[in-house]
Formats: structure tokens, C-alpha cells, sequence
């Protein structure tokens, strides 16, 4: 943590304790009887995309368009695209592996696998049910959970609160796709955006003050037509002009409510992790949340639009680049169909 955030955090507590704060004066540790509440955060991270790697001028080939178009307009170079005989449970185990690995944990001890993914392996069972049977996580509860592009927010939202309340020690989130399946590859409108790939974390209780100190989540059905998987059809439908405006406009309500609830201020946040869709939407989140382009992690040049698996990439990618510190503020940004959207707002404490 900087000195400076140090500083002026502790003023705010001060002044105007956040909601966690003062849950955590009340409630009793239940098997200690002292006075304080859990906090869970990320302690391992990993991530995994297919070798195979599908370029603008690939594309070119296949429809009318160039690299300059995508370049200018989405920010994408290339995608990754995952082999026909590659699952989707197949990448979120290879992700998953590195995220134990890095956390020092065994497949055994995880409590609860949560999945989230908008290409799962089939309808049911549940993508989670095949990890967990991959993984040999004999311990582990599995389900999935679905909110498109912003599940992995929403799953980071879930899974930790298994952790706070006790219910887990050990939960695995994952963010899997293979979703270069549900791409028309005749609609040059939609398939110069999505690539496959998977990343998962670890989330156990931390230290008191650290991890998740605020989430938010939210939704609205009435916008789900403009971006879809139709029923009678297979593949992404999208209305990409309303799409854009609807995530320009909820990234910055989303993070706003996040870290009002944190207690913490933009000039806050150490690193803007947000769904990687676009580069302008991502300039434009970060122009309006007046955050500095060294605070924001973009990496959609090399993978395109992952939709689940896009905030633990990036954020894998963050640790592995040895910038995020113990104690940095991150906040995350998610949105996608359904409509969906939501926030994290996590102090990083996995130790370097
Ligand atoms: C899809 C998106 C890149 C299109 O960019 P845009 O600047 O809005 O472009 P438009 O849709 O207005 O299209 C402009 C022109 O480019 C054309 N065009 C569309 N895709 C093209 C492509 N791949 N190559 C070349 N031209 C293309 C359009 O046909 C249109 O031509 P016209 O003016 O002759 O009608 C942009 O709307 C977007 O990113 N939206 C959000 C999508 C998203 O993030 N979805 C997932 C959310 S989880």
C-alpha cells in the first residue's frame, strides 16, 4: 500500500466508517468469541489461452474487413481460438491448475468450484461438475453461474461470501469460454470480437481489512435482446451501437457504486481491471473515471473479447508482470448480456 493511500484511508475510516467496517465491529468471531468479521481475498491466480492464434488478416480472408478497421475500432489484433476437440471445462482445469498451484493448494482442499462461462461444456450437467471431475477435487460442491460477460464479477461477488460467512475455506472461480463456437464467422459485426480462454482464482480468508472490501452487482432483462444467443439460433446477435453506450454508461455507475460502498475515491484505485470488449469502452470507463492509462489494464490486443474468462486474464497477467503489490486497491468492471454488470473492489493480499 502506498503511503499516501495509507494516509487517506485511514482519515475516511475516521470520518465515516464504510458499511464493512462497521458490520465487522459487530459481528463476533464464532470460534474465537473476538470481535471481527472474515475477509476473503484472492490468494492464487492463473490463466490459460488455446495455442492456436486467429489474426485480423486471417480474418480478412474469411470477411470483409481489414486489420485496420478492427484495430481502429475494437482495439483487437489477434484472438485465440480453441481446437474443436478442446471443452470448455478443458481450458478452465489448465487455468485452474496454475491458480491452485500459485495459492499452495491441492485440488482436495477446495471447498466449492464456481464456474461461469457464456459457451459452457452443454446445458447441464453444470461445466463446474466437469472440472470438478477433471480436477479430482473430491471435496469441492460445483455449479455454474451465469451472467455472461459480467459472471466473473458476479462470481468473485458469490464465491467470496462463501468465504466471509464461513460456509467455505477454499473456493475456485473460473472463468472458462470457448466461445468462438457461438461466433457467426459470416458476420464480420461479431466475429472480429470474441476469442477463447480461461482464468481462475483462489478465494480464502485473508488478513482482517484486506480483499473484498466492496462488490456490486446489477441487471436489467429488459435489455436482453440486444445481445443474445436466441433461442432458435446458435450464434451471438448483437446490436453493437447499444451495446457500446450501455457499457460506457453502467461501467461508470458500476465502479462508482463499488468503491462508494468501499469507502474509498477514485484517486484510490492502484489498478482498473475491467471486461475486456473494447478499447474504446475501456479508454472511455477509464477517461470518466479520471483514472491515468498506467492504472488500466488493458490486454484485448492479444485476445479480443474472452467475456468471462476476460478479467482474470487480465488480471493474471497484471501479477505475473510483478506492478500489483500487496495492499494495491484493484477494481474490476464487468458488464455483458442479460443485461448484466457489475463491480469488485479488492485489496490485493497475496503476498509477493
Ligand atoms: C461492434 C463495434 C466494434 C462496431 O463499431 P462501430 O464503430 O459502432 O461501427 P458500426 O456498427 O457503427 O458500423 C460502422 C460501419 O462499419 C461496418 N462494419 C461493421 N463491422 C465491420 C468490420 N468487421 N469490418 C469492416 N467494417 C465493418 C458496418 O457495416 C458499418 O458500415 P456502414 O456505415 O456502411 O453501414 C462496436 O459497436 C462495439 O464494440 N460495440 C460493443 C460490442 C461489445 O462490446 N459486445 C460485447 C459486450 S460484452
Amino acid at each position: 500500500m502506498t503511503p499516501e493511500v495509507t494516509k487517506r484511508q485511514s482519515k475516511q475510516k475516521k470520518k465515516k466508517p464504510s458499511p464493512m467496517y462497521k458490520l465487522g465491529s459487530k459481528l463476533k468471531d464464532r470460534a474465537t468469541g473476538r470481535k471481527e468479521m472474515v475477509w476473503a481475498g484472492i490468494t492464487g491466480i492463473g490463466s490459460y489461452v488455446p495455442p492456436k492464434v486467429l489474426t485480423n488478416d486471417d480474418l480478412s480472408k474469411m470477411v470483409d474487413t481489414t486489420d485496420e478497421w478492427i484495430v481502429a475500432r475494437t482495439g483487437i489484433s489477434e484472438r485465440h481460438i480453441a481446437a474443436d476437440t478442446v471443452l470448455t471445462s478443458d481450458l478452465a482445469v489448465r487455468a485452474a491448475k496454475k491458480a491452485l498451484k500459485s495459492a499452495g493448494k491441492n485440488p482436495e482442499d477446495v471447498d466449492m468450484i464456481i464456474v461461469t462461462s457464456a459457451s459452457p461444456d452443454q446445458i447441464w450437467p453444470s461445466t463446474a461438475c466437469h472440472v470438478q471431475a477433471k480436477l479430482g477435487a473430491v471435496n469441492a460442491s460445483a455449479f455454474d453461474l451465469q451472467a455472461a460477460c459480467a459472471g466473473f464479477v458476479y462470481a468473485l461477488t458469490v464465491g467470496s461470501q462463501f468465504v466471509e460467512t464461513r460456509r467455505a475455506e477454499c473456493v475456485l472461480v473460473i472463468g472458462a469460454e470457448t466461445i468462438s463456437r457461438l461466433v457467426d464467422w459470416t458476420d464480420r459485426g461479431t466475429c472480429v470480437l470474441f476469442g477463447d480462454a480461461a482464468g481462475a482464482v483462489v478465494l480464502e480468508r485473508v488478513e482482517f481489512g484486506y480483499g473484498f472490501m466492496a462488490s456490486f452487482t446489477g441487471a436489467d432483462g429488459t435489455g436482453a435482446d440486444l445481445l443474445e444467443v436466441p433461442a432458435d439460433d446458435k450464434f451471438i446477435k448483437m446490436n453493437g451501437n447499444e451495446v457500446y453506450k450501455f457499457a460506457a454508461r453502467v461501467s461508470l455507475d458500476a465502479a462508482t457504486k463499488a468503491l462508494k460502498q468501499a469507502g474509498l475515491h477514485r484517486e484510490d484505485v492502484d489498478f482498473f481491471v475491467p471486461h475486456q470488449a473494447n478499447a474504446r469502452i475501456t479508454e472511455a470507463a477509464a477517461k470518466r473515471l479520471k483514472l491515468p492509462p498506467e492504472k488500466v489494464v488493458s490486454n484485448i490486443v492479444n485476445y479480443g473479447n474472452t467475456s468471462t474468462a476476460s478479467i482474470p486474464l487480465a488480471l493474471d497477467e497484471l501479477w505475473r508482470s510483478g506492478r500489483l503489490k500487496y495492499g494495491n486497491i484493484v477494481l474490476t468492471v464487468g458488464f455483458g448480456a442479460g443485461l448484466t454488470w457489475g463491480a469488485n473492489v479488492i485489496r490485493w493480499a497475496k503476498k509477493s
